[in-house]
This record gives C-alpha cells, structure tokens and sequence, in this order.
C-alpha cells in the first residue's frame, strides 16, 4: 500500500469533522484560500521572505537528528535580537496584497532537509558540547564542568522519544501520554498545544529544532480550519487543544495521513482552549530566540496566524476590563473549577504573548493599529493585574476593613468585596513575608486560591512587578509543605471542599479535594518554576524541588499526577508516562545547566509600558485617571 502524504488547503466548509478527512483528499477550487498562508508555502524550502536570505535553523543543530549521535560538534548561535518593539522584515504589506488574489491549491511537504550552511552574520556562543561515549551522555558546559545525565534522565529522553509523532514521516509533535497499561486512553494519545511545550522546549535545548518547527506550521494549518459546535463557530483564529494524525484509505490500495483537530467540539465539557494559541505564540518565539531562526516568525503565514489570535484576543465585547473574559476550563485546568472570568493562568499567558507578538510582528501600515492596540493592552493590563490581583498580609489587612457599595469613580473597594469573602483559611495561611497573585477577579468576587501557573508565569513574563515577582517566591519558599510537598507542584492552593466542591466543581467525581485539578500535584509545572526561579536568581529553589520529583518520578512510572494534601500517592485516575511530566522535568534539568539559554525565555520589566496610557485624560483635566493617582501605591520598581 503506498501512503500519499499531503499538505493541502483546507477547505473552508467541512460539514463535519468525520468527513474531513475525505475532504481533505478534495482540492475544493471554489472555497477561499487561505490567503497569505499560501504564500510562504508555495515556496516552502525557502528560508526567505523575498530573496532576502535568513539563518537556516540547522545551522545551529547540534546534534544528528536523533540528537544522541556518535560524537557531535556542537555549536549553538544565536541572533541575539533584543526585546524591540518592532522587527524589519521583507514582508511588506504590498506583497502581502499580490498573495491574497492568488488562488491555487497547496501540496507540500513543510519538514526541511536543508544543507547546514554558516551564516557568518549571526552571533554565535558556544553553549556546550554533547558527546556520547559508550551509553553515557556526557554534556559539557561552557566553564567547562561535565554534567552526566542521571539514570532519571536517560530514562526520560527514551520516553520522550517514544512519544514523538510523526506525520508523512516528519516528526510533528509527541502524545499526552503512553500509557501501555491504560485500555482507555480518551484523547492522551493526541498531540496537546499545550503539553507539547515542554518538549518543545527539551528538544531545542538539546538542539533539535525541526520537530518544533514542524509543529508550529502545522498547527499553524489547523487554525484555518472553520469548526462548528452545533452549528456556531467560535472565532477565527482559534487554535486546537489537540490533534490527532488519523490514516485514511482513499481506496483499496491507496492511505492517506490527515491531521485531525479538537477544537473542543469533541472535548470533555466542550472547554475552549484559549491557552493554545497564547502558548502557540509564547513557542514560536522561543524556537527563534534558542535557534536563532527568526525567518519562521518573519514568513506571511506566520504572521497572519500571529494577526489572527492576537484580532481574536482583543476583540472589542462588553468587558469592563483588560483582562481576558473566558468560560470556566479554558486552560490547563480543562473542567469545571470555578475558573471562569478572568483566571490568572490566561491573564499572564495573554500578558506574555502580547509581548512576543510586539516583538514579533513587523510594523508596517497594516500592522501599526495593531501593534498600538497590543501596546495600550499590555499596559493596561500590567496595571490592572499588579493593583487589584496583588494580595499579602497588609492587603487583606485592607480588604478586612473595606467599605462596600460604594458608588463613585473613585471608590477604595472598586469591586465591591465584602470582607466575609476572606476564606478563614488565608487569615491563617498568609505569611508575613511574601503574597501573591488572585487566582480570579470579578464583580464582588475574588478568588483567594494560590494558582501555580499563573503566578510563575506572571514572573517569567514580568507581569507582576519585580517586588512581586520577588515576593511570589518568597511565599513559595515560606509556604514549601503545602504548595511543593512530596512532590512539585501543588497546581492550586487549596483545595475546594464540601459545600464547595459540590456547587462549584458540580461534585466532579476527577476534582475531588486534594486530586487532579483540586489541589493535586503536577510535576509538568516544574519547568515553568524553574524558569521563575532562575529569572530571580533563585535556582537553589527549583533545584530542591527538582531532586524531590526525581527521587520518585522514575520508580513511579512518571504519573500525571500527584494526589492528597502532601502530594504523596500517585494520583487517583492518573496516567503513567505522561509526556509532560517527563517533559517538564528535562526541561528544568536543561534550564537549570544552561541559563544564559533560560534569559532567553524570560522578559525584564518595560519601564516604557508603564507610561503608556490610553485614557486620554491629562493631568490638568477635572476628571483624573485612576492609574496616574494609583502609581503611588502599586510598587513599580
Ligand atoms: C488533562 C489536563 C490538560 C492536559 C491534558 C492532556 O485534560 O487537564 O491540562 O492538557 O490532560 O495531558
């Protein structure tokens, strides 16, 4: 049986998902391109926008492709771009315009096998050497100490490996899970946007770049697809929680590979995965930054996607604030866990890749609207997040005290929190050093919850601001047993119980107190840990927690998750060999041996997003904006 293996235009009208496949097969001449993405993929080999050449991403490949190679030179360059608002790019609007009247069907291969060519332009540092002698994987860092990779280690790039992906022979992303025990897998054995990111992150740590690669274009593909739930279409731009490579049989003799997306229509609960396109963003700039290959991000297909999820995001609605509305379950925590509103893990998402996409998209004429728009968000998201989302000791102190139903503009208790919200638990539980980000906010309601995600990622990202950051971990440090435990890392503190559970999770039989998305414990968050970590300077934290998970995860068979209050059983319904768990903690050993590779994935403080505001009033004007007279209280620097 011969397997044919196509990229092709999507048709814009898939009945139904069953069916795609089949369309798929069909070049539908009379639906819209989709416009510029055809443009790049016409010339698919080529690493430049318009003649002008870019840095192959091989050049900086390190390893053979199954990256444990026979002794391999390695060099790691890198353009050390810095955090610019703007990039110049050939890709100029008017070219852009000549693409769009083209029609035209696409079959391509993405996958390169380009030559490695040197461009002598690019910055180059040497990172480390990689060599291999008889089974051992010998690192060698740029001071020149040796780093042998521990059994745990060794194990986990096995798995890792085994998880890949492959699609017409290319590998494009790794399962959720692979389990050889579990006779239900659900949808572990798809790819994850958002599991795939630590493996990303190992594989380009390691030098290998073209799975990344790989991914980022093909979902990219997938975002084009029109998805319906019982006949409504959620927005274009969307991203998939997961895909699946599905072979079809176009006859007897004659299979096809087809990608076949989720876009939640299929999921538990119909969740919208807002996080996938954020994290797609958040990747697509760290694949540039470690690999130095800025022309994926600089190609017309790529920005458009770039265009597409960012129109999507700041989509006027009836919102009354800069934080991003979305439904419960739209992120990690897929299912019903009272996270709806404006949930922390999106906030600092959103907030990170507005910044990836300023630095990302070209300026030109029909971008600068856009770029203004994600300036004034970013803005004025960093302001409301660093004022009202801050709590510690002496803001609950605050809380404790308010006034409610006050009716003006300049309200103290803005929200209209009754102090009765203080669960009893926080009184007890807030140390005197340290606080942290709200896990929600919305009208009359804060959620007091400690999220992990979101406030590591808020650090990453320079969301909160640098005492924040600082104190976030401060708590993490003062607060160890209950958020690190047995094993890293708590993903919610703490648990909802009783009359709790049952309104708010609807008595979820998974999200029982202390399990799975109630207060069970993750080790995929190690990575994002580490990161926030080593960004404060702080690595001693992550390398405690990192020896805890390493101590168990091998001998336990690398679970999803952890269950009870210390982290201590392996979680309830938990899958083996999950691959963000095997993932997280090789990415967190990589970071933790190359941190001039981790700045690299963290963003400083822009003072000059601080000034920005938009409200349009001056300081001369009766009416005085609300952040100007804020400055004094919220700790900029
Ligand atoms: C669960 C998790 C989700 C993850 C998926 C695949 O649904 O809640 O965050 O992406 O499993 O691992």
């Amino acid at each position: 049986m011969s397997a044919i293996c196509l990229i092709r235009k999507f048709s814009m009208k898939s009945p139904s998902r069953f069916h795609r496949s089949l369309l798929f097969s069909t070049f539908s001449k009379e639906s819209p391109p989709d416009l510029a993405r055809n443009a790049s993929i016409r010339r698919p080999y080529s690493s430049s926008i318009s003649g002008q050449s870019f840095v192959s991403p091989s050049i900086w490949r390190f390893t053979q492709p199954n990256w444990i190679s026979e002794k391999t030179r390695s060099i790691s360059v890198f353009s050390l771009r810095d955090f610019s608002t703007s990039i110049e790019t050939n890709a100029t609007d008017k070219s852009f315009e000549r693409i769009q009247v083209q029609s035209g069907l696409i079959v391509e291969k993405i996958h390169r096998n380009e030559e490695v060519t040197l461009d002598e332009s690019v910055s180059k540092i040497d990172v480390k050497e990689i060599e291999k002698s008889g089974d051992e994987i010998v690192e060698t860092i740029s001071d020149g100490k040796v780093r042998e990779e521990s059994e745990a280690e060794k194990e986990a790039w096995r798995i890792l490996e085994n998880a890949v992906v492959r699609y017409c022979g290319s590998p494009v992303g790794t399962v959720a899970a692979n389990d050889p025990g579990d006779k239900l897998p659900l949808n572990y054995d798809q790819v994850f946007i958002r599991d795939f990111v630590p493996s990303a992150l190992a594989f380009l740590l390691k030098g290998d770049g073209d799975i990344v690669r790989n991914f980022l274009l093909h979902t990219l593909q997938l975002q084009s697809w029109e998805k319906t739930v019982d006949c409504y279409s959620p927005g274009q731009g969307l991203m998939p929680a997961s895909f699946k490579v599905r072979t079809v049989a176009l006859d007897e003799n004659t299979t096809e590979e087809v990608l076949d997306p989720d876009f939640g229509e299929s999921a538990i609960g119909r969740v919208a995965p807002v996080d996938s396109g954020l994290w797609w963003i958040i990747l697509l700039r760290a694949y540039g930054k470690i690999t130095g290959d800025f022309s994926l991000q600089e190609r017309i297909d790529v920005q458009t996607g770039i265009k597409l999820i960012m129109n999507l995001c700041l989509a006027d609605g009836f919102d009354m604030f800069p934080t991003l509305l979305v439904t419960d379950g739209s992120c990690m925590i897929d299912r019903r866990m009272g996270i709806h509103g404006h949930p922390l893990e999106i906030q600092s998402l959103f907030y990170s890749a507005l910044r990836c996409s300023r630095e990302m998209l070209s300026v030109n004429d029909r971008s600068k609207d856009l770029v203004r728009a994600i300036n004034n968000r970013l803005s004025a998201l960093s302001f409301h997040i660093r004022e009202y989302y801050w709590v510690d000791i002496k803001k609950i102190n605050e809380i404790y005290r308010y006034k409610t139903e006050e009716y003006s503009t300049d309200a103290t208790n803005k929200f209209n929190i009754y102090p009765e919200q203080i669960p009893p638990w926080l009184m007890d539980w807030i140390p005197e050093q340290g606080g942290y980000l709200l896990g929600n906010l919305q009208p009359a309601h804060m959620d007091f919850r400690f999220f992990s995600l979101g406030n590591f990622w808020s650090i990453v990202s320079s969301l909160g601001t640098p005492k924040q950051n600082e104190a976030i971990l401060n708590l993490v440090e003062a607060k160890w047993d209950d958020i690190i435990g047995n094993m890293p890392l708590k993903i919610c503190y703490p648990a909802l119980e009783y009359d709790d559970w049952r309104i708010i999770t609807g008595s979820d039989p998974k999200n029982t107190p202390w399990s799975y998305h109630n207060s069970g414990s993750w080790p995929t968050l190690l990575w994002q840990f580490t990161l926030a970590c080593m960004k404060m300077g702080r690595p001693e934290l992550a390398e405690k927690a990192l020896a805890l998970a390493e101590k168990r995860l091998m001998a336990d068979r690398w679970p999803e998750y952890y269950d009870t209050r210390s982290g201590k059983f392996i979680g309830k319904q938990s899958r083996l060999y999950q691959t963000w768990t095997v993932a997280g903690f090789l990415t967190s050993k990589l970071l933790l041996a190359n941190p001039e590779m981790a700045s690299l994935l963290f963003w400083e403080e822009d003072y000059e997003l601080l000034d920005i505001c938009a409200c349009g009033l001056r300081k001369s004007d009766r009416k005085k904006c609300s952040r100007v007279a804020a400055k004094t209280q919220i700790l900029v620097r």
